[in-house]
């Protein structure tokens, strides 16, 4: 099973980012809720039609943007619209068209054959084809993966607009930055939902009771020597100059702590409360995920 134990709720006008490592099911998740593909077991309600019953309400309800666009290489960008419009009943259709080519920057080339746009380009035709009917909900799988910087940023407002407009908008990304400035939310997926939450619960939730010490120069064996005391829970050498270490309870054990670096004759320039950055948070639940599998695997 490609996913399994995702009980998510996402509230109308969100941007939730799908994060996790490749083949952690967020291109599966993206197609089971917009009813590309059924589940073999299990459902989903997307703007209260059930991804099971109501799976062609879904599919109009919604609009998507997968990793393998599936344009016509021999037809012009707007033929690709007209065609797609069409399907989806969409009113006003040049004049919607013409928005949306405007909009992802290629209404200059939308009389050329797709087969002869970068990848890029037809990347961002596949966005305005999923933006055309206005859907209340999309889904956007790594819609910035692939394209240059000032491209990308434009998607980035784009998504940014459409929240404004109160879409609601489900972002696979594997750009932490990009998550972490888009989105209301986050779920980190691996095969199934490992944590979930805003992306200060998350940076909250991890790691905590730890303190980073920038020193002049660590000496030989200092993680040896300070695990040794009974307030300190796990020392870690971050690089020649960094060492985070992580205390029973912060508030009595910073100036123990202190008092035994100076007494081992380390020099500490600084001291402050450790905040994970998203990423930091990211590779620890990733990582424990795979250090759990592999275990299990040995059992
Ligand atoms: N059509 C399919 N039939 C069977 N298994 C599939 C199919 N598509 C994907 N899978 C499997 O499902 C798992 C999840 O794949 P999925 O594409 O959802 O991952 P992902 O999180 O989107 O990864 P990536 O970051 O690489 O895009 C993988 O093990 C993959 O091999
Ligand atoms: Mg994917």
């Amino acid at each position: 099973m490609a996913v399994e134990a995702l009980d998510l709720h996402v509230e109308r006008g969100e941007v939730l980012g799908l994060l996790g490592p490749n083949g952690a099911g967020k291109t599966t998740t993206v197609r089971l809720l917009s009813a590309l593909i059924a589940p073999s077991s299990g459902s989903a309600l997307v703007n209260g039609y059930s991804v099971v019953d109501d799976a062609q309400d879904v599919r109009r309800s919604t609009g998507i943007l997968t990793e393998t666009p599936g344009l016509y290489d021999k037809h012009t960008a707007v033929e690709n619209l007209e065609l797609f419009a069409r399907l989806y009943g969409v009113e006003h259709r040049q004049r919607a068209i013409a928005r949306e080519l405007q909009r992802v920057g290629l209404w200059e080339r939308r009389g050329e054959p797709v087969g002869q746009l970068s990848k890029g380009m037809r990347q961002r035709l596949a966005l305005a084809r999923a933006l055309l009917p206005d859907p209340p909900v999309l889904f956007l799988d790594e819609p910035t993966s692939g394209l240059d910087p000032e491209n990308a940023r434009n998607v980035r407002r784009i998504i940014g607009e459409l929240q404004a407009r109160g879409r609601t908008i489900i972002l696979c990304t594997h750009n932490l930055d990009e998550a972490e400035r888009l989105c209301s939310r986050i779920a980190i997926l691996k095969r199934r939902l490992m944590t979930s939450g805003t992306v200060s619960e998350l940076r909250g939730s991890g790691r905590r009771n730890v303190v980073r010490l920038q020193i002049a120069e660590l000496p030989e064996g200092i993680e040896r020597e300070l695990g040794r005391e009974a307030f300190v829970h796990d020392v870690e050498c971050v690089d020649q100059r960094t060492l985070d270490v992580k205390l029973a309870e912060p508030r009595r054990d910073k100036p123990l702590l202190v008092a035994r670096l100076v007494g081992l004759g380390v020099r500490v320039q600084l001291m402050s409360d450790f905040q994970p950055s998203l990423e930091d948070v990211y590779l620890s639940v990733v990582g424990d995920a795979q250090a759990a599998s592999s275990s299990e695997a040995a059992e």
